[in-house]
């Protein structure tokens, strides 16, 4: 299948086809994923300038968020999530963070991000890419809020066989991802290899062209 050949569905999908999850499954997800190391190294290979304006796409319970904004002494993180319930514990887990007027917490997803185009200068998704309805279209959303320039980081576990994250979907491949980055658009397309406490994480990285 190529990146761009995902059905679009017309009409609105179910919750659980949004991504949206119950309380129950939320507090499990915190409960065992919440601090998953892929969060720091992602935020540790962003390079991230003290003016950055942050975007994390299914920021969960928004560790990530949070490990930004420690580092962003003008700019701000904005987490973006589909379900109410993650953002709700994002919020609570941030209300005593010394940069929480860095941070900000919104509902949506991937495929209609809530944010004004070239309004982002990093953006990543972190063990997120799998769960979006439509992959290509959440890419497309993601280069538009993107500035001139803007860096892209997509991290997943590395699973058996290579893997990139969960599932046998397409986006499973790295190799996939990352032509359908440029397919996209994206520029500078390229992968790397880290350790985390179980096993490997890859993030593939890319950016909007300049202009
Ligand atoms: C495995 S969790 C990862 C959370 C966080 N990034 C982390 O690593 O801790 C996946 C997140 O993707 C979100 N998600 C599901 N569908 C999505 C979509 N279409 N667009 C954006 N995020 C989505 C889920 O709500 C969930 O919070």
């Amino acid at each position: 299948m190529s990146p761009s050949s995902q059905p679009r569905s017309s009409s609105r999908p179910s919750r659980a086809d949004r991504g949206i999850m119950d309380d129950a499954t939320a507090e499990r997800y915190i409960r065992n994923y919440g601090d998953d190391p892929t969060n720091r190294v992602t935020v540790a290979s962003a390079g991230l300038k003290p003016g950055d304006v942050v975007l994390d796409v299914g920021c969960g319970s928004g560790p990530a968020v949070r490990e930004a904004a420690a580092r962003l002494s003008r700019g701000r993180a904005i987490g973006v999530d589909p379900s109410p319930n993650m953002l709700r514990i994002a919020a609570d887990l941030s209300a005593s963070h010394a940069e929480r007027a860095r941070m900000e917490f919104l509902e949506g997803d991937a495929s209609h991000l809530p944010l004004a185009g070239h309004s982002v200068t990093v953006a990543w998704a972190i063990n997120s890419l799998h769960h979006w309805a439509d992959p290509a279209r959440g890419l497309s959303e993601v280069l538009r809020v993107l500035a001139s320039r803007g860096r892209f980081l997509i991290t997943e576990d590395e699973h058996a066989g290579g893997k990139f994250g969960h599932g046998d979907a397409p986006f499973s491949d790295a190799a996939f991802v990352m032509r359908a980055l440029e397919a996209t658009g994206f520029v500078s397309v390229d992968i790397s290899r880290h350790s985390g406490d179980e096993g490997g994480i890859l993030i593939i990285s890319c950016r909007r062209a300049e202009g």
